[in-house]
């Protein structure tokens, strides 16, 4: 068993845990954050992305042992409690989601986009969501959502 400290979703988190056990079964298993989706579990479909320090990581090639120190955001964390992230506005609004099983990841994945790029183009959307599969929307609603959170985030006071 190990120890860690790490932050998830803006709070101090202290436990024990395996030290081989993966990320996602960290977060999905033990601290009941289901929101983090697991598919294939072998590093190709994006879906259990989190974000470690801003940036999307891959939670089922991620060693829990790795978030030490580190601060961490999933699903749950995106948006204050009672609210959607512009992100997550605007995947409903432009109807982003179908099973919704990318959707988490894909989510995650436009956050950081637009936290580093606030007007990224189509090209630079697609780009960032490469890692992140869908097989039901086809991709190009998602690009769109993206594209409106943006502008929405740009038009805000
Ligand atoms: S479940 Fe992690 S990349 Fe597919
Ligand atoms: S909405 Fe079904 S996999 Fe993307």
């Amino acid at each position: 068993m190990i120890r860690l400290t790490f932050s998830l979703n803006g709070r101090p988190v202290r436990l024990r845990t395996a030290a081989d056990k993966r990320l996602v079964d960290l977060l999905r298993q033990d601290l009941g954050l289901t929101g983090t989706k697991e598919a294939c579990g072998a590093g190709e479909c994006g879906a259990c992305t989190v974000l470690m320090d801003g940036e999307p990581r891959l939670s089922c090639l991620t060693l829990a042992a790795q978030a030490e120190g580190r601060e961490l955001t999933t699903i749950e964390g995106l948006a204050p409690a009672g609210e959607l992230h512009p992100v997550q506005r605007a995947f409903v609004e432009r109807g982003a989601v179908q099973c919704g099983f990318c959707t988490p990841g894909m989510a995650l994945s436009a956050a950081a986009l637009l936290a580093r790029n606030p007007s990224p183009s189509a090209q630079e959307t697609r780009q960032a969501l490469a890692g992140n599969l869908c097989r039901c929307t086809g991709y190009q609603k998602i690009v769109e959502a993206i594209q409106a959170a943006a502008a929405a985030l740009e038009a805000e006071p």
